[in-house]
């Protein structure tokens, strides 16, 4: 290992460094592997070693199984993100027949219907809109609330919760123990909200079926008997409990919340900080799954994530003892000049970005990234073909580590085009 000073984890925590965390993330990458806390925690951030550990069946999701108590946030049924097969291969299945690319493509109309409505109402505003709430956050909401079938009229109910769910995502090194007991109490009260609030949403569903995915997972929880009180369903079955039914829901609510508002904001962001690469998409829509790639790997919305070693592992020449936790700093790796040319550059026009990290790999790859990647592509192309004289008027980050991206993005502009 590397004897150059490196920057403490803990750096990250810096409010300072939200505008542009990547000089510090740089030097983490250029220093790990490393072992922090007696080295019960390791770090990964070169491509290689991020892209081996998510693949390594060794590297559990279960972050009960670790030994530092922080990790252990997820308390009472977890999703099937923090889950290991069996559990984790069935109920993963479940829903990804909801999330395959061909359902995500045909809801093409309805994303760009509802992101040409949004447009048209911030261009209504005298000279500037903020994107993140006129455009970002609104179109991935409505989106998931339509696809699992949750009332728009409830939003106000669980985007605070959504919200605070979203919080306690950030691994816990900035924090002290009280702001960290702190955290923990407000997670679980969030938690057991939005619980509740699932149960009275499945009870009306149940009387009432409809064709949505909530409706479709009560239908695979009816069909058989449970795996005892509390236990899981038998592997390979088709079922899930209620509770893993509520866990699910909370788990594909949350993502649909807290993850594209990033991709999007920070993609707009980058084109207008770029204006010849903004001006390339207006002039071919074709480019946006490119620009879309190239965000993912320039500023991933989703900086970081975890496992923790099951039997000893190795990162790297580092060894990681039975329990260990492991940081993977995905947003570092998709700036690891091993695998891109001029890392720190936005170039909608490199052919490599999809290599990025951004939605993790192996069995746990992001569910949502076909959902993901279409509503940033539409979002992008009507915003570039639309907005006409765009400047970045004002720019403010929300104050999270992992989950990336502006609380506030004003934009300048002289005319929103009719659709
Ligand atoms: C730009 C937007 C998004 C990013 C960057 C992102 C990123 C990620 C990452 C990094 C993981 C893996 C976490 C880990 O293994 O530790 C993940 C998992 C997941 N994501 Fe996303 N996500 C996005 C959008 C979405 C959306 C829109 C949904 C669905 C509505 C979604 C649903 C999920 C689910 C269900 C998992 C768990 C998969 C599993 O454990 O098998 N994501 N996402």
């Amino acid at each position: 290992m590397s004897t150059i000073e490196r920057p403490r984890l803990s750096e990250l925590a810096d409010p300072a460094l939200l505008p542009d965390p990547y000089p510090v993330l740089a030097a983490l990458r250029d220093a790990s592997p490393f072992a922090e806390f007696d080295g019960m925690f390791v770090v990964a951030a070169r491509h290689a070693d991020c892209s081996a550990v998510l693949r390594d069946p060794r590297a559990s999701s279960e972050r009960s199984r670790s030994l530092l108590a922080e990790a252990n946030v997820e308390r009472g049924t977890p999703s099937f993100l923090s889950l290991d097969p069996p559990d984790h291969t069935r109920l993963r299945r479940l829903v990804s027949k909801a999330f395959s690319a061909r359902v995500i493509a045909a809801l093409e109309p309805r994303i760009r219907e509802i992101s040409t409505e949004l447009l048209t109402a911030a261009g209504r505003a005298d000279g500037s809109f903020d994107l993140v709430s006129e455009l970002a956050y609104p179109l991935p909401v409505r989106i998931i609330s339509e696809l699992l079938g949750v009332p728009a009229n409830d939003h106000p109910r669980f985007a605070g919760w959504s919200a605070r769910l979203a919080h306690s995502l950030q691994p816990g090194f900035g924090l002290s123990d009280e702001q960290a007991r702190q955290r923990a109490a407000v997670t679980s009260v969030a938690r057991a909200e939005f619980a509740e609030y699932f149960r009275e949403l499945i009870a009306a569903r149940r009387a009432a079926p409809s064709d949505d995915l909530l409706s479709e997972l009560i239908r695979a929880e009816d069909e058989g008997p449970r795996g005892g009180p509390g236990g899981s369903s038998p592997q390979g079955s088709n079922r899930l409990t209620e509770d893993e039914l509520i866990a699910t829901c909370v788990l594909l609510l949350v993502a649909g919340h807290e993850t594209t508002v990033g991709l999007i904001s920070n993609a707009v962001l980058a084109l207008l900080r770029h204006p010849a690469q903004l001006a390339a998409l207006a002039a071919d829509p074709a480019l946006a799954s490119a620009a879309v790639e190239e965000t993912l790997r320039y500023d991933a919305p989703v900086q970081m994530t975890g496992r923790v070693a099951r039997g000893g592992m190795l990162v790297g020449d580092v060894a990681v003892p039975d329990g260990g936790l492991i940081l993977m700093l995905l947003a570092a790796a998709g700036r690891d000049p091993a695998v891109f040319a001029e890392p720190d550059s936005f170039d909608i026009s490199r052919g490599n970005a999809a290599g990025h990290l951004a939605f993790a790999a192996g069995p746990h790859f992001c569910l949502g990234a076909p959902l993901a990647r279409l509503e940033a592509a539409v979002a992008l192309q009507e915003f570039a073909r639309r907005v006409t004289g765009p400047e970045l008027a004002g720019l403010a980050y929300k104050p999270n580590l992992n989950l990336r991206g502006p609380q506030r993005l004003d934009v300048g502009f002289r005319q929103v085009l009719p659709a």
